[in-house]
């Protein structure tokens, strides 16, 4: 089984990596020649996913999954959510965005939040789609230095630690993206029996 993997995060191709068994081959975007920006014009997550794999599917011709993230925050009506990678404007990087909603969070209690990852999977041109959500709190300031994106500022429920300051292989076990491939896998898997 051979699919693309429809991101340029390296981040989430090293979690994705140690989550897909072997035998299932990932390729990358640039492994099939797709250097441009896919558009990700939908306004929710899970219309994201869906125009990342087909877009994929549709221009290259392989099977496909894609995923798209939000960080749901309830005292900000569910902001960023599908805005999460733009949230401080078109040129946002993770440093901008965290301080946008960390000001925004600023003297506010509830701190309520979660993760939700869809995957998009195409195969043969039908979609698939896969959710995984882990809830957690938004904490006041930036603690530990691993992983990516809003990371720092988040800690998952039942943990001390945030993601950032979790090894890979901890987030993994409780990520949302490990939640949505792990049904990823399973259905894969499912289908080669
Ligand atoms: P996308 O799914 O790549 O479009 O990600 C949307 C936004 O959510 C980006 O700003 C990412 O940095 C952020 N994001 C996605 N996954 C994670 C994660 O696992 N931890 C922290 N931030 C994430």
């Amino acid at each position: 089984m051979v699919f693309v993997f429809a991101t340029r995060n390296k981040n989430k191709v090293e979690e994705i990596q140690l989550l897909i068994p072997a035998h299932i081959r990932v390729l990358s975007l640039h492994d099939v020649h797709c250097m441009e920006d896919i558009p990700e014009t939908h306004p929710t997550i899970e219309g994201n996913a869906s125009i990342k794999s087909f877009y994929v599917y549709e221009k290259y011709h392989h099977n496909c999954f894609a995923d798209d993230t939000g960080l749901e925050i309830d005292a900000l009506d569910g902001r960023p959510g599908v805005l999460s990678a733009r949230y401080a404007g078109e040129i946002s990087n993770a440093e901008n965005n965290i301080a946008k909603v960390l000001n925004e969070m600023k003297g506010i209690e509830n701190r309520k939040a979660r993760f939700k990852t869809i995957v998009s999977l195409v195969i043969d041109g039908n979609e698939t789609q896969f959710e995984g959500i882990v809830n957690g709190t938004i904490l006041t300031e930036k603690r530990g230095t691993m992983g990516f994106g809003y990371d720092p500022i988040f800690v998952p429920q039942g943990n001390e630690l945030s993601f950032a300051e979790m090894q890979l292989a901890e987030k993994n076990k409780i990520s949302h993206r490990a939640m949505a491939v792990n049904k990823l896998v399973e259905h894969l898997l499912k289908m080669t029996v």
